[in-house]
């Protein structure tokens, strides 16, 4: 049948809803639940010897595949190069036969991310690709799929797409370190944990759409606004800034918080809102002084934090969204979500066409 909005405003409203459901739908693919441990299909290349990975994809795709980056050197211990498919198809990069090409994309139709496909493609590259329609072109240029099981996503900006790819990431990044002998069985256990709790922390996150429409208040007034985030973080970060970017029309633009003093604190004034992206993660205190700094400089912050961080954000904040804590592994997905509500309550304020915003299109396949 046709797909309706469900009593929702938007599509996008409908399909911010659906990030439990899919985050858990997509666990379910990947996860076996009575050994609880990630099941990875059967590979035509051993992940414990690939040299390198090379992850490359378009838009929100690739923010994903840099908080991917993030998981796979720091828990994998593999080095990975990311670029978007735009340049990393021009780059010629140099590259040992047997490395992993990782592509990600919800369509599996963009044209930049299938050139990018078929040029790592003539190196002797394993293709993995990270895919939601699992019958597209890239799926059959791809040696291995990995389906986000998102459903269909009909809002031009994505969202559950995202969180599902997160997932898949996560998981990939697990069976990684596992065959490559980084992570022992009783950190496996927790991280697995911490991903299956996530669905039930999704869901709380709705119960912060009072908070998420003061920000959003503050944001639909300006003109540019500063994202900030570190680590992990920064990815989500920039989510948010092409979010907001793309269906509210304001400037935006994500700056990892540390090197904000290298340049973008010139900027800072009452006229730009700092949104943050700061969970209680081993980074929090360094991205808090960041914040500070960022705050004396006449910058209103409006901080997306959790439980444990609430105490210490609230003392410098103007106004915080309040999240579960989880652990730091799970937090760039959780952390996804609010952002993303938030360029969605700006963009309804605005009285922007939310689903179709002007000059975009759902799936880009001209180069
Ligand atoms: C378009 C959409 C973005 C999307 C990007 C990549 O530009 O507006 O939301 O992230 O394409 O799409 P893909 O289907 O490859 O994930």
């Amino acid at each position: 049948g046709t797909i309706g909005k469900d009593g929702y405003r938007h599509f996008m409203e409908k399909e911010l809803h659906e990030h439990p459901l899919v985050i858990g739908q997509t666990l379910q693919r990947m996860v076996d639940p009575a050994s609880r441990r990630v099941v990875l299909p059967d590979l035509p290349f051993d992940l414990a010897t690939v040299p390198r990975a090379v992850i490359t994809a378009c838009g929100s795709a690739f923010y994903a595949g840099m908080v991917g980056r993030y998981w796979l050197e720091s828990i994998a211990q593999l080095p990975v190069d990311i670029d978007v498919a735009s340049e990393m198809r021009y780059r010629n990069p140099p590259l040992t036969a047997g490395s992993l090409g990782l592509l990600i994309s919800q369509s599996g139709e963009t044209a930049d991310t299938l050139a990018a496909l078929r040029s790592l493609r003539q190196k002797a590259v394993h293709i993995l690709s990270v895919l939601n329609v699992e019958h597209s072109t890239m799926a059959r240029e791809s040696d291995v799929v990995l389906g986000t099981v998102a459903g269909p996503e009909i809002s031009v900006a994505s969202t559950k797409a995202f969180t599902a790819q997160l997932t898949v990431l996560a998981c990939l990044s697990i069976a990684t370190a596992r065959a490559r002998g980084t992570l022992d069985a009783l950190a496996e256990e927790e991280l697995v944990a911490a991903l299956l709790d996530l669905p039930s922390r999704a869901a709380d996150v709705f119960a912060q759409g009072d908070a998420i429409r003061r920000m959003a208040a503050i944001v639909a007034e300006a003109r540019d606004v500063l994202y900030l985030g570190r680590g992990s973080m920064f990815p989500v970060a920039m989510e948010g800034a092409l979010k907001l970017k793309e269906i509210s029309y304001i400037h935006a633009e994500a700056y990892a918080a540390g090197e904000m003093k290298h340049g973008p604190i010139s900027l800072i004034d009452r006229t730009v809102p700092i949104v943050a992206s700061a969970p209680y993660t081993p980074l929090f205190d360094k991205t808090l002084s960041n914040l500070q700094e960022a705050k004396a400089r006449g910058g209103r912050l409006l901080v997306f934090t959790d439980t444990k961080g609430a105490e210490r954000v609230s003392a410098i904040a103007e106004d915080m969204v309040v999240l579960p804590h989880v652990h730091e592994f799970a937090a760039p997905i959780l952390q996804t979500i609010p952002v993303q509500m938030l360029a969605y309550e700006v963009a309804v304020l605005k009285g922007t066409d939310v689903d179709q915003p002007r000059n975009l299109a759902k799936s880009v396949t001209v180069e």
